[in-house]
């Protein structure tokens, strides 16, 4: 078998424990299975800050571009607009994702290497009364950056407009108060921060606003209301519902309550991004990204100078030593991306740090 740990951002390195779970092919009608739905659905309001009747969780099948997709094409009706604050292809697939459901949208862009301002976002909204809804990423994985939410929300709210949060790679490895920041939609992933593997994502809906988006929804098996409503009912999803990453998920919450919830988790992913960038720089390479905005998930790292090697080559010598990497994504520069999330400790930090010294010294 196959054996290295991931530094990506998702599927991640999980624990034996949380992959033991999915031996058990569970059925999905049965109570305790739904039990297992409406205790996860549970933790999650609790991980946001948040409570019922105010917010209210969706679970929903599929990838993480699911989860998005059904938030946008749910929740922004034929009258609407929305606001795109992109710096980064997550934001960027919003826009991909209102032009096929034919939403109303508008884009504004950032650099990659800068953060969307409230205060631009703010004269947006001014000139354009039609947005009611703006949605942005938290933290871009394309580049790693993190974005200023709390500056973005004051504005949002300020002007009374729906706020959508795509938090995938944040949600679970950074405290977010959604609540007091009147966060409407925040979409994550089971995939990310809190440990599990790839199948759902879930979204927390600040409930009035998901009630107001009945009857609104482009598409049948994306419609977070139906989704909601049914599962809401008594933990059974409304259509087939992938059990193994359920039980798996249970799982993996548990663990993050064990390990301290989201402060200790937090703690561990920002002293292994520290690490890795200070002893990244020992070797010449440095993060794409300014410290003030670095995020603690996942680094873009520019090659050394003078470099003569192909990210192919180091990805396989890496792997051959036990760790995958991920290849760049940003457009303007030749880079690699590093993930400090997962199970994944100190020594895996200072492991692979000594990995591509080796691997530098042998160029
Ligand atoms: C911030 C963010 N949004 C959306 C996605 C889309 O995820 P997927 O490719 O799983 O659909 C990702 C994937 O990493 C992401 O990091």
């Amino acid at each position: 078998m196959p054996n290295y740990k991931l530094l990506t951002p998702g599927p991640l390195t999980t624990t034996d424990t949380v992959k033991k779970e999915m031996l058990f092919d569970h059925c999905t009608w049965d109570d305790d299975y739904k039990k297992i739905t409406l205790s996860i659905r549970e933790k999650l309001l609790k991980l946001a800050h948040v409570s019922e009747p105010e917010y209210t969780v969706v679970l929903m099948q599929g990838s993480e571009t699911f989860g998005v997709e059904s938030v946008l094409t749910s929740v922004i009706g034929k009258e609407d607009t929305l606001l795109i604050a992109a710096n980064g292809a997550y934001g960027e697939r919003m826009g991909d994702i209102a032009e096929h459901a034919g939403i109303s949208y508008l884009m504004y862009k950032e650099e990659y290497d800068q953060i969307p301002s409230g205060e631009k976002i703010g004269e947006i909204l001014k000139e354009h009364p039609e947005i009611t809804h703006v949605s942005m990423v938290h933290s871009e994985t394309t580049s790693g950056i993190l974005n200023d939410i709390a500056s973005v929300a004051k504005v949002v709210k300020a002007a009374g407009k729906t706020f959508i949060v795509d938090a995938m790679s944040s949600f679970g490895g950074v405290d977010i108060p959604v609540g007091e920041l009147g966060i409407d939609f925040i979409i994550s992933s089971a995939n990310k921060c809190i440990q599990g593997v790839p199948g759902f994502s879930f979204i927390i809906c600040n409930r009035e606003k998901l009630m107001e988006s009945k009857g609104k929804a482009r598409s049948l098996s994306l419609d977070l209301y139906d989704q909601w409503e049914t599962m809401n009912k008594d933990g059974k999803w409304r259509f087939t519902s992938p059990t193994h990453v359920v039980l798996a998920f249970a799982q993996a919450l548990k663990e993050m309550e064990e390990e301290g919830g989201i402060p200790a988790r937090a703690k561990r992913y920002e002293e292994n991004n520290r690490l890795l960038i200070q002893n990244m720089a020992q070797m010449g390479i440095y993060p794409y990204i300014g410290s003030e905005h670095q995020g603690p998930i996942i680094t873009t790292f520019l090659y050394p100078e003078h470099h003569n090697f192909s990210f192919q080559e180091m990805y396989q010598y890496i792997k051959d030593r036990g760790y995958a990497i991920y290849p760049g994504k940003v457009t303007d520069a030749d880079t690699f991306r590093i993930g400090n999330i997962g199970e994944i400790y100190k020594e895996d930090i200072e492991k692979l740090c000594s990995i591509i010294k080796e691997f530098l010294e042998e160029k």
